[in-house]
């Protein structure tokens, strides 16, 4: 029998890229029939997906390669491939400065690595593919496997609000939304799967538009309805919106579909509207307030949490103070918050900035004891309640213990019996640690 080749992908960054490398071994396996290893020196192909959004990314990537090299010289027909978001951005640099690297494909064409790899056996130079083809990639979706409980499910792409500290913009490109017809269809078919809950996933799922069979455009709102409807599917997450177009039509989903969970990740960013102008997202702090307590309203139990940036250039004290301010009056549960970092070729990159590097870290340091605090806080509202508890699987830190999250997506394990695995159960919480709780069945 002859042995089926195999790839090592090793990811870095957002959900987005966890889902494109999950397409990039579907597509493999599929039309290449390749297979996953977990260690790199037994790949036929290595591919690196990268990240752009912090930090010196391009030097990572580059330390990376140059340790897949010495592989590459002990076999010189391994294949080095590397997409995602530098690859985008630096394609050509990486090709002058890796002239070892194979392959390098782009976050729009990693549908077209098959015959790229083709292509590679061919020829001994470095292919280049980093064009933004017109939602071509949504087409060469495989067919989802062996799906989780719970199942991501791209809706759209990319982003046209080009805050002035992203880069997502420019490695992504436009906003482009998947025909709600495929998505519903997908969704059908992870349910029939045994899929309890979907997580649409998009840089912006609020600004959805997908064209409908009959020539219409859905929204967002109706979109969600439409998910609402399919049986089996009993929860319905979304990851990332933003405040912006988070219209009332969205809120009155909250409202009438109790399969839409009560937990949202609506990023703020900054509580100063000075700072918020300067990042260029439209929005100030009393309209996101607006929306918050537009949910309450509908939801009472709702959870908020959000993304901060702390030491954005010339932020005062007074800004600081104003986001944590807004972090007490939300009450923001467990959220994720990073230094500024200049991202090339943004236009917050050429503003000037007096904060020192030690000041923007201290105030992190503030911030992050405030959500901590606030996060003890909910973890303690929800001991010795009763929660609806999706179950997941194993636990990963206990394999005696199965896993499931709660409404509010929170990790809770216990001790119950393999078949609870896809099922809701009623959990009571009896202990909680910063970001997990412990919970004893009740009722099955
Ligand atoms: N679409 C999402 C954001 C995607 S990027 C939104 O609308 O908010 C994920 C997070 O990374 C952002 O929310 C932001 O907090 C952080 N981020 C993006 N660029 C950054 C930068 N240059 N420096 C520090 N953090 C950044
Ligand atoms: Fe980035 Fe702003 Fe879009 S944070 S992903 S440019 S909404």
């Amino acid at each position: 029998m002859k042995m089926k080749k195999k790839m090592y992908i090793k990811t870095w960054g957002c959900q987005m890229n966890e889902y494109d490398s999950s397409m990039i071994s579907g597509i493999l396996k599929q039309r290449k029939h390749y297979e996953i290893t977990n260690i790199p020196e037994k790949a036929d192909i290595l591919i690196l997906n990268t990240c752009s959004i912090r930090e010196k990314a391009q030097e990572k990537v580059f330390h990376q390669l140059g340790r897949w090299k010495y592989l590459k010289k002990q076999k010189p027909d391994l294949i080095i491939a590397v997409g995602g978001c530098v690859a985008t951005q630096e394609g050509k640099e990486i090709k002058k400065r890796a002239k070892y690297v194979d392959i390098i494909f782009g976050t729009q064409t990693l549908h077209r690595l098959p015959k790229m790899i083709d292509l590679s056996h061919k020829i001994k130079k470095t292919i280049i593919d980093i064009t933004f083809p017109k939602i071509e990639k949504f087409d060469y979706l495989p067919e989802p496997y062996i799906p989780n409980i719970s199942s991501f499910v791209s809706i759209m792409e990319g982003c046209n609000k080009y805050c002035s500290f992203c880069i997502v913009p420019y490695t992504r490109g436009k906003e482009i939304s998947r025909p709600c017809d495929d998505i519903i269809f997908e969704i059908s078919l992870l349910a029939e799967k045994g899929v309890r809950e979907v997580n649409l996933l998009g840089q912006n799922v609020n600004a959805y538009k997908g064209n409908t069979f009959n020539g219409k455009i859905c929204k967002f709102s109706e979109l969600l309805r439409l998910i609402a409807e399919i049986d089996g599917i009993d929860r319905i997450r979304f990851t990332t919106s933003n405040p912006i177009e988070f219209t009332d039509d969205i809120i009155d989903v909250y409202r009438d579909t109790p399969k839409l969970v009560s937990f949202l990740h609506l990023p703020v960013q900054s509580g100063s509207d000075r700072i918020l102008k300067l990042m260029k997202r439209s929005y100030t702090v009393s309209e996101y307030k607006t929306i918050i307590n537009k949910l309450l309203n509908v939801r009472p139990n709702i959870q908020i949490s959000s993304d901060f940036i702390v030491g954005f250039p010339g932020e005062t004290e007074q800004d600081f103070q104003d986001t944590l301010t807004l972090i007490n009056d939300i009450k923001f549960d467990i959220s994720y918050s990073f230094l500024y970092s200049p991202r090339p070729g943004t236009p917050a990159a050429r503003l000037a900035d007096n904060v020192t590097q030690n000041k923007k870290k201290q105030r992190l340091y503030i911030l992050q004891n405030l959500i901590n605090q606030q996060t003890t806080y909910w973890n303690k509202k929800l001991l010795y309640s009763t929660q609806s508890v999706l179950v997941e699987g194993v636990s990963k830190k206990n394999i005696m213990k199965l896993s499931g999250r709660t409404e509010t997506n929170r990790i809770i394990h216990f001790t119950g019996s393999p078949d609870m695995i896809g099922k809701f159960i009623n959990l009571k919480i009896t202990d909680y640690y910063r970001n997990t709780l412990q919970g004893h069945v009740i009722e099955s």
